[in-house]
Parts: structure tokens; C-alpha cells; sequence
């Protein structure tokens, strides 16, 4: 591998496609420092109530257009492009894409984590297994079943897109998550384009066997999915391919990870016991459980943490999946005109000195972890004639709070372990007072890195430390420095107020017939 030494020496990219929007960001691998990114919203559309979708052309078009202005700026820094030496892909998981091997044309639009259309489906399977089970399937994927997860979003897709059901029998249907999609495009697409998934992502689909790392026969037939069309599975650090077109052509691709692993990656939670938070549209809690699979029995998840390379040992992780955080404040925003920004949401809270008492449980699609109850709906409760819009704002915060600290009980009680510290990241994190709610709300530290963007360095930390590339020696990268958030009210006034938010959710459920 040549060493380039440019202005800031070698660099590696990482494609963010996360649920509303697509970035390109180049980090130093001296520094670890972004030398130039660039960010496009992605539209959601909604169909119908409770559908969630995305036009997986235009998730390209936005990944390639990020990579071209990035790679601008660096020109503009009087740097090389060519010292990009390896791509890293992170993206939202579960999201579902099927397209035509021979044209290249989407054959539906995708179908997002989110969406809930599957959920009877669900209830309909549910009737076919032992003791109506959510779990029934946990010990071969790790996952309860759930619209959430891409078999189901598949298994629709299979049964009401003819144009689907078509391609399979003419035996041209590709199909993936949002990594398998950019990967088969940015390597040539219906000229040649690799058709994979790595490790992280494939543990999303309730297709792959959490211990053997393929797609599971059983699981397969379980939901009528054609195993032949599934991806290969590859690692999540290896060179896969190389860019096929474009500013980029001839860089190789050698990082995929789904986006929360991805972080746990770039927060450098390599230790078992470590732990990290990431808060954007929801909110997903992974705990590193080493090389050992731990099975919850209090409605977490087991899923592939990461996967160093081809013959490295799968890292595990517990994970605590929230459905709606920031997406609670974007509601407030736009279907109930309470707020103008989401940028205003910390000064207006704070405004209100405190949540009024009020509760807001955001069960807009059913609750996900520790609950798993797709009947669950969203309840504001405790309003009085004093509760302004301000404290309503306030408890849509505090819930994202509250829903960190049911994943943390369910934590405890699984592992029983007590995490002395949080790391967390993303973008709901830049507020300060949500930091401190969490930090009050949970009894532990908050650690928020200094450098944003953990999510995306970890999709660059797998490519630029791949057999092959190695500009990065994982062994030897310090964690980022943090700000520190230490908790401020007293254990009582704690638990007081999580009792109350544990009736609120109690009133969240069963809306749903
Ligand atoms: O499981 C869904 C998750 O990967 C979505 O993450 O950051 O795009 O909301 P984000």
C-alpha cells in the first residue's frame, strides 16, 4: 500500500446514509480531524399512515453528489484527491431496497426501518407460533419479530409488487439493505456491481444466523424469502471492490457497518462493557458484549457489533432500540406547529424550568425496546390548566431521557452489570440541556465527544484499517476527548419521576386493535 503523505496525510472517506440525510465526510488518518464533507437531506414520503419510504435513486444521486462537493473542498484546500486511499459505508439499518439486476431500476421505492405496514403480518405469524412468541425466532437471529426488521418489509414487498414476484421468477431481482444498494451502484452497478452486505447490517434482516453469520435456511423459509437472491455476507472491514466511476474511481471500498454499530466503532467502545447512545431520528443504545452472544430476556436485542476483517472474531452487542426520539421534537414542529426549528427546542425548554409534570410518551409506531408492543400509541399526560407549550416541549425531551433509562434497567437486569458512564453522539446531542436531563434522568455521567461526527469515523476507522489499506492501527487510537455531564438531582426526585413515566407508557398501550 503506497503511503501518501499530503498536506494531511492519507485520507479516508465514509459515506453517512443515514434516514434523513446522506453526507460524505473525509477524515485524516493522521488526525482523525474532517477535512471536508458534505451533507443532502433525503425526503421521506408517507403513503399512508403508519407507511415510511425513500426513493433509493435519489439516496444515490445524494451519496454521489456528497462525495463530488466534498471532494471539491479538499481541491479547494489545495489537496490531492488521490490521497483518498478507502471508502467506508455506514447507513440506516433494516431499510429495504429491491431493484432490477439488468436495468438498475429501483422496482419500489425503499421501504424504511419505520414503516410499519407489516405490523399484521406480524399479528397473523404471531397466531402460527408457539405461545404467540415475539421471541419465538430470538435464538436463531437475536431479534423478536417486528415490522422493524427487513424479512417482513421483504416478504410485503414479494407479495404486493408484481413487478417483484416478476424479476424473482426471471431470476434478475437484486435485493438489500441501503449498504448491499450504494455498494452494487458505486461499483458499477448492472456493469459488474458487487452484490453484498456485511455482518452489522445482515444481523438487522432476521435472515442471518446470529452464530454462523449466514442466512439461515430455517429463517429463510420461515418468511418464503429466496436465499439465493439474499447478498453474500462479508465482513465489516475488507476491501470489497473499488469505486467504479467518478471523482473516486479505482478507490477501493473496505468498511460497511450499519449506523449504530458504526458508532460504537468510532466512540471506541472496542472493550467489552463499553457502552454508547446515539440520538437522532430514534434512538439506539449498544452495549459491547465481547465475543459473547448475550441472549436478553427483558426485550433487548443481540446483534453483530462489528467484524474486523475476514477472519477476525464477531464482536456482540446488547442493543436498545428507541423508535422516536428526535423525531418527537420534528412532530412538534411540523404537525403541531409548536416549535419553528428544532434549533429552539433547548431555549424553550428551558424556559419552562421544568416538564410541568407533564408526560409525553412518542408511541407513534408502537414502542420498540424494552416494550415491543406494536399497539402502543403516543400520550401526552399530567396536563393542567398551567401546562404551556414549553413544558409540552420539555417532556417530548425528558421522553427521549426515559426511554434511555428503560433500556438501561433492561441493561442491568440482562447483563447485571450498572454502566458507571454513558457515551453518547449525535445530532440531538449539541443540546446541552438534554444532555443533563440524561445525565439526571439515568444517575450516570454523560459523555459527549468533543469531534461530532463518531458515526461516521467509524465507517472510515473499518476502511482505513482494513488488511490491504491499515493507514489506522485500531490498537492504538485514543478515545476523543469528551465534554462531561454529571447528574444533579437526588436519587428520590429520580425515581419519582420514572415512576410516573412508567405509567405514562402503561396508558400508551393497547390503542392499537
Ligand atoms: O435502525 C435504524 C437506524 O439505523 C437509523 O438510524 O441515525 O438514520 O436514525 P438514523
Amino acid at each position: 500500500m503506497p503511503v501518501t503523505t499530503g498536506k494531511y496525510g492519507p485520507l479516508v472517506g465514509a459515506i453517512d446514509e443515514g434516514t434523513s440525510s446522506s453526507r460524505f465526510l473525509i477524515f485524516s488518518a493522521h488526525t482523525r480531524e474532517v477535512v471536508g464533507s458534505h451533507q443532502i437531506e433525503i425526503k421521506n414520503t408517507y403513503p399512508q399512515e403508519g407507511w415510511v419510504e425513500q426513493d433509493p435513486k435519489e439516496v444515490l444521486t445524494a451519496v454521489k453528489e456528497c462525495i463530488n462537493k466534498a471532494v471539491e473542498m479538499l481541491k479547494a484546500d489545495d489537496v490531492d484527491p488521490s490521497d483518498i486511499v478507502a471508502v467506508g459505508i455506514t447507513n440506516q439499518r433494516e431499510t429495504t431496497v429491491v431493484w432490477d439486476a439488468i436495468t438498475g431500476e429501483p422496482l419500489h421505492n425503499a421501504i424504511v426501518w419505520l414503516d410499519m405496514r407489516t405490523a399484521s403480518t406480524v399479528d397473523a405469524m404471531l397466531k402460527n407460533v408457539p405461545n404467540k412468541s415475539l421471541n419465538y425466532l430470538k435464538p436463531l437471529c437475536g431479534l423478536p419479530i417486528s415490522p422493524y426488521f427487513s424479512a417482513l418489509k421483504l416478504r410485503w414487498l414479494i407479495d404486493n409488487v408484481p413487478e417483484v414476484q416478476q424479476a424473482i421468477d426471471e431470476k434478475h431481482c437484486c435485493i438489500g439493505t441501503v449498504d448491499t444498494w450504494l455498494i452494487w451502484n458505486l461499483t458499477g452497478g448492472k456493469d459488474g456491481g458487487i452484490l453484498i452486505t456485511d455482518v452489522t447490517n445482515a444481523s438487522r434482516t432476521m435472515l442471518m444466523n446470529i452464530e454462523t453469520l449466514q442466512w439461515d435456511p430455517l429463517l429463510c423459509r420461515f418468511f418464503k424469502i429466496p436465499m439465493d437472491l439474499l447478498p453474500e455476507i462479508r465482513s465489516s472491514s475488507e476491501v470489497y471492490g473499488s469505486i467504479a466511476h467518478g471523482v473516486l474511481k479505482g478507490v477501493p471500498i473496505s468498511g460497511c457497518l450499519g449506523d449504530q454499530q458504526s458508532a460504537l466503532l468510532g466512540q471506541m467502545c472496542l472493550r467489552q462493557g463499553q457502552a454508547k447512545c446515539t440520538y437522532g431520528t430514534g434512538c439506539f443504545l449498544l452495549y459491547n458484549t465481547g465475543t459473547t452472544k448475550v441472549e436478553s430476556t427483558h426485550g433487548l436485542i443481540t446483534t453483530v457489533a462489528y467484524q474486523m476483517g475476514k477472519k477476525a472474531a464477531p464482536v456482540y452487542a446488547l442493543e436498545g432500540s428507541v423508535a422516536v426520539a428526535g423525531a418527537a421534537l420534528s412532530w412538534l414542529r411540523d404537525n403541531i406547529n409548536l416549535l419553528q426549528n428544532v434549533s429552539d427546542v433547548e431555549s424553550l425548554s428551558t424556559q419552562a424550568g421544568s416538564a410541568g409534570d407533564v408526560y409525553f410518551v412518542p408511541a407513534f409506531s408502537g414502542l420498540y425496546a424494552p416494550y415491543w408492543q406494536q399497539d402502543a400509541r403516543g400520550v401526552i399526560c399530567g396536563i393542567t390548566d398551567e401546562t404551556t407549550k414549553c413544558h409540552i416541549i420539555r417532556a417530548a425531551l425528558e421522553a427521549v431521557c426515559f426511554q434511555i433509562r428503560d433500556v438501561l434497567e433492561a441493561m442491568s437486569k440482562d447483563c447485571g452489570l450498572q454502566l458507571t458512564r454513558l457515551q453518547v453522539d449525535g445530532g440531538m446531542t449539541a443540546n446541552n440541556l438534554l444532555m443533563q436531563t440524561q445525565a439526571d434522568l439515568v444517575g450516570i455521567s454523560v459523555m459527549r465527544p468533543l469531534m461530532a461526527e463518531t458515526t461516521a469515523l467509524g465507517a472510515a476507522m473499518a476502511a482505513g484499517s482494513a488488511e490491504g489499506i491499515e493507514v489506522w492501527d485500531l490498537n492504538n487510537i485514543q478515545p476523543v476527548p469528551c465534554d462531561i455531564f454529571n447528574p444533579l438531582i437526588t436519587e428520590d426526585e429520580r425515581d419519582a419521576r420514572y415512576s410516573k413515566w412508567k405509567m405514562a407508557v402503561e396508558r400508551s398501550f393497547g390503542w392499537e386493535t
